[in-house]
């Protein structure tokens, strides 16, 4: 699939035009190109996604509702840029992209930005309030969502402006990965879906096209896998190094499914087998006990420093 686009899945403007709409934008059309985004979430993946467009030549404003989840997300982007201007790879000077990025605490910093993406922690209720905070702030522009399970079509129907919300399902790290699935939810526009894939190219990145569904495509097959990984860890059948091994040796995965879980982080992992077990309601989708336990200590993965491996470099 990589570099290949699904057929679009919309169904062309569907969106309603709600009384009383805020802005003076109609629904699902988008009167200009995205010159200025917001990223909401300065973690795991915000940093990365607030890097791409920086280094695309936008302007960022980065916000998190942790100041240190701010600091650590500078710090991880310098030392992305860095090497990445080592490789020779960065066409703009490392600082002038990080210069891009302005880093803040409050969400009023993204009012009449052209597109935000929201990258916050995977919990349903959070999101839908968020969504329903932006929609108020953010004049006209595209609300996605980088969430890797909850239905799209659902925060778009917690705003006033469901045809301009859509899925951007960045792949982890997001520098690295030309991966971005691109969901459209029920309502969202055609016009919006196709803008939202256009823009995807110009950060060099391939985009697919998905239908709103749990967990999308990538992580309704991958979740499944990693969770029985997990499963023949707590059953005993063998150890993590040796479980990560057959999977890399035997099938030319690149990493092995438990070290891509402490990858991913245990807790977003959890969250979102949490969402295909409750909204497809098969058994198959049921977390491993032994993942809810290592969440439940605190062992994340390479965030915290400890998952199914050690990361005695990282966690600090
Ligand atoms: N980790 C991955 O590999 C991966 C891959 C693709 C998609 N995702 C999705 O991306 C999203 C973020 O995941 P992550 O791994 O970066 O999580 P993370 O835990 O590393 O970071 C989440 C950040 O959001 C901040 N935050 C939480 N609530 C907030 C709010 N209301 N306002 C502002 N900031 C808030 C937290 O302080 C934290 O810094 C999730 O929806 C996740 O499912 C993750």
């Amino acid at each position: 699939m990589r570099g290949s686009l699904a057929e679009a899945a919309t169904g062309g403007d569907r969106g309603s035009p709600a009384a009383g709409r805020a802005t003076d934008t109609p629904p699902g059309t988008v009167p200009h190109p995205v010159r200025t985004v917001g990223v909401v979430g300065a973690g795991t993946m915000g940093n990365g996604i607030a890097h791409v467009f920086a280094q695309s030549g936008r302007e960022v404003r980065l916000v998190d509702a942790d100041p240190a989840a701010l600091t650590r997300a500078r710090d991880t982007i310098a030392r992305n840029l860095e090497r990445q201007a080592r490789r020779g790879a960065l066409a703009r000077p490392a600082e002038e992209v990080l210069a891009r990025i302005d880093s803040r605490g409050e969400l009023e910093a993204l009012a009449g930005v052209d597109l935000v993406v929201e990258a916050i922690v995977e919990d349903p209720a959070a999101k839908l309030r968020l969504f329903r905070e932006l929609d108020g702030l953010v004049g006209g522009g595209i609300l996605a969502s980088n969430t890797s399970a909850i239905s799209i079509t659902r925060l778009g129907a917690a705003t006033r402006r469901p045809a301009r919300v859509v899925g951007m399902h960045f792949m982890n790290p997001v520098p690295v990965m030309p991966l971005v699935e691109v969901v459209s939810g029920l309502d969202t526009s055609a016009d919006v879906t196709e803008r939202i894939v256009a823009l995807c190219r110009e950060l060099g990145k391939s985009p697919v096209v998905v239908r709103d569904s749990p967990g999308f495509v990538s992580n309704r097959v991958l979740m499944p896998m990693i969770n029985e990984a997990v499963f023949c860890l707590a059953e005993g059948v063998a150890d993590a190094p040796a479980i990560d091994e057959v999977l890399q040796l035997g099938m030319r995965h690149p990493l092995g499914p438990l070290a891509l879980a402490d990858l991913i982080g245990l807790d977003v992992c959890l969250a979102i087998l949490e969402v295909l077990h409750a909204e497809l309601g098969e058994d198959k989708y049921r977390p491993c006990p032994l993942l809810r336990r290592m969440v439940a200590a605190g062992h994340l993965g390479r965030k915290s420093g400890r998952g199914f491996h050690a990361y005695p470099e990282a966690g600090a």
